[in-house]
């Protein structure tokens, strides 16, 4: 099956050409967001899905019906994609938007804004593994060689969406310094999914009581996401995405974390290919 692997590069970055588009791009630089907006923001693979899904919930206070009726990419559109001006000008009341552009893309944009922006960071070693297998069922993106190879490209920066080195600095440095910017990590939320949910709702002013929260709790769920074709991405069409190469919703990797482990290069030469990405243990707060 071929692939549709053609980049657009917008300011040094690459970017997926069969979903991105200089005006899409654009449009996202210049975007006017209002003050009831969430915006999720992310590098690739550290936790998107999951935060789109538990924002939804948050906003619907447990209520699953959304969740279980509208695909993701329709209720939390993706702010830089070719659909984004029709979908998110056509949308009334409070917005969930999402996004993988890094900070200085969109810094012009958001000054002065008070959207409310959730920034979920992984740490690198469970993104990489992450990525390497959705290079391999997204025709999207670029067939991928071997690890190492792949490695190489995400140490420099060179991939789809960019560094994420970058991309972590430059969006936690402003949730040190900006009360409208949350940053959870998608540890916070696998270690401790109840508090970081109640983090979350509180962030958006909207705390869960009871049966809300509990109901939250279990449809964002590993399991629950899984088994949820709005989530899981089966929708999407073969020629898109080959099933057959593997599943979205991978693993959900279990991180060791260990906060004063600096990151170093030597901290992916043993991981091969296809391995359980628990094994490891960089952690973002001392990468960057
Ligand atoms: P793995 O490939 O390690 O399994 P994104 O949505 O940013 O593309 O991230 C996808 C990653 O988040 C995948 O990681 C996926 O399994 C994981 N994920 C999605 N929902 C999750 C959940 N409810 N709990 C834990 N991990 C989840």
């Amino acid at each position: 099956m071929a692939r549709l692997d053609v980049t657009e590069t917008f300011h040094h970055i690459s970017f997926p050409g069969h979903i991105h588009t200089q005006d899409s791009l654009n449009y996202a630089c210049h975007f006017k967001f209002q003050d009831r907006d969430t915006v999720i923001v992310t590098y690739p693979k550290s936790g998107t899905t999951w935060m789109q899904e538990i924002v939804t919930l948050v906003k619907n206070r447990g209520d699953p019906q959304l969740s279980k009726t509208v695909p993701n990419w329709a209720r939390a559109p993706w702010l830089e994609q070719y659909y984004s001006a029709k979908v998110l000008g056509a949308t009334q009341g409070p917005r969930i938007i999402t996004t993988h552009l890094p900070y200085n893309l969109l810094a012009s944009a958001l000054q002065g804004s008070k959207a409310k922006v959730i920034y979920v960071a992984r740490n690198p070693k469970d993104v990489v593994v992450s990525y390497y297998h959705f290079h391999k069922m997204a025709k999207f993106l670029p067939e991928p060689n071997s690890f190492d190879e792949f490695l190489d490209s995400f140490l420099e920066g060179s991939m789809s969406y960019g560094s994420w080195f970058d991309h972590v600095k430059g969006w936690t440095k402003q949730a040190k310094v900006l009360a409208n910017v949350l940053h959870i990590s998608y540890e916070d939320m696998w270690l401790d999914l109840r508090g970081s949910m109640e983090k979350i709702s509180a962030f958006l002013q909207c705390p869960l009581a009871g049966e809300e929260l509990t109901s939250s709790l279990r449809h964002c769920s590993f399991s629950s996401m899984r088994d949820n074709a709005m989530v899981n991405y089966t929708l999407v069409p073969q020629e898109i995405m080959d099933h057959s190469k593997g599943k979205f919703m991978r693993k959900g990797g279990a991180p060791l974390l260990n906060k004063s482990t600096i990151l170093t290069r030597d901290m992916f030469q043993s991981v091969p290919e296809g391995s359980n990405s628990t094994i490891g243990l960089p952690c973002t707060h001392s990468a960057v």
